[in-house]
């Protein structure tokens, strides 16, 4: 028997969860965790199966096999399925809005569904709509709305009901750079209160700039990890160095250092290292001892997408 008072963290499970379509397997084995507070996003091809995963943890398709867990709540259990629903919110990856009402009356058609008071449903209509810079767009009917707008107001939709855990379906994938930017804002702010966030997108770059640990899937989790994490495991780190030019006697210097991987295009000398600060001093020296000019030195770290390539391929 739960304390009074007692409130579930808002956690995300899953538990070799697998669900097929006939004979299509579209989520194999998936197994994870998500952190009170973490943003943690998928990542995947067309058809990887991110979509599914989160219609399964938002009990909106039933599982094949494997459980999952929201706040400790299972998943496709009938008694818990309330408490979900009311712990989560979900910004599908259609918006499937009501044209014909406005955008506030479609938010508070939400919020009278989660029997929000009224008082309370106009505070956090405002304060999102705020939040999200469509607050003077509100009493216009939606169906004359731009789909950029459209997504803004599918997310704000999702929070009507003050919903601890929020799983968005590629919520920037229709908007310009500067929306997408206000969007994920919002997001860091919902994380800043606490509330924990699963993300499907195809932007590297945003998974890289919000997500705390990023998962790829390709019908199974193929990998998962902090961006960090993820990078270090494609190849370490690299440096690159442009020199005014590379003479033969540069060349033998930086050969016989006892280096990994040395790689030469022209002028520029790249080599992968594994302690920049001490092995940078070294190479520089040993160029500059061979009589060679140093233009620039630079850290090359790998990118999210030579990760993302990396595992899809
Ligand atoms: N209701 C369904 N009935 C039959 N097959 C389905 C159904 N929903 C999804 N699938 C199939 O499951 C696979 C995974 O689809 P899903 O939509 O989850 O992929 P996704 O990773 O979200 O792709 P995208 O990046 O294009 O959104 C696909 O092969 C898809 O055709
Ligand atoms: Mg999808």
């Amino acid at each position: 028997m739960p304390r009074l008072g007692w409130r579930p963290r808002p956690t995300i499970e899953a538990d070799h969860l697998t669900k097929r379509f006939g004979e299509l397997t579209a989520v194999d084995d998936l197994s994870f965790r998500v952190e009170e507070g973490e943003i943690f996003g998928l990542l995947g091809p067309n058809g990887a199966g991110k979509t599914t995963a989160v219609r399964l943890l938002t009990c909106l398709v039933s599982t094949t096999s494997g459980t999952a867990r929201i706040g400790g709540y299972e998943v496709g259990n009938g008694a818990d399925a309330m408490r979900i629903r009311r712990m989560i919110g979900l910004v599908p990856d259609n918006v499937g809005l009501y044209e014909d009402l406005s955008a506030y009356r479609n938010l508070d058609f939400y919020g009278r569904l989660y029997e929000r008071p009224e008082r309370e449903r106009r505070e956090a209509i405002e304060r999102l709509l705020k939040m999200l810079g469509v607050w003077a767009q509100r009493d216009l009917l939606v169906g004359t709305f731009s789909k950029g707008m459209k997504q803004k107001i599918a997310i704000a939709r999702a929070m009507v009901h003050d919903p601890r855990v929020l799983f968005l379906d590629e919520p920037t994938a229709n908007l310009d750079p500067e929306a997408a930017k206000t969007v994920r804002d919002f997001i860091l702010e919902l994380k800043s209160e606490g509330r924990t966030i699963f993300l499907n997108t195809h932007n590297l770059d945003e998974a890289q700039r919000i997500c705390d640990r990023i998962g790829i899937l390709r019908t199974r989790l193929v990998t998962v990890g902090t961006p960090a994490e993820l990078e270090d495991s494609v190849w370490g780190q690299k440096t690159t160095i442009l020199l005014v030019e590379a003479t033969e006697p540069v060349r033998r210097a930086v050969e016989s250092l006892p280096l990994r991987k040395v790689v030469w295009e022209g002028n520029r000398l790249t080599v992968d290292v594994t302690d920049a600060a001490r092995e940078n001093p070294t190479i520089v020296a040993a160029i500059v001892g061979a009589g060679g000019r140093v233009q620039f030195v630079s850290s090359l770290r790998p990118t999210l997408e030579d990760v993302y390539l990396k595992y899809v391929r």
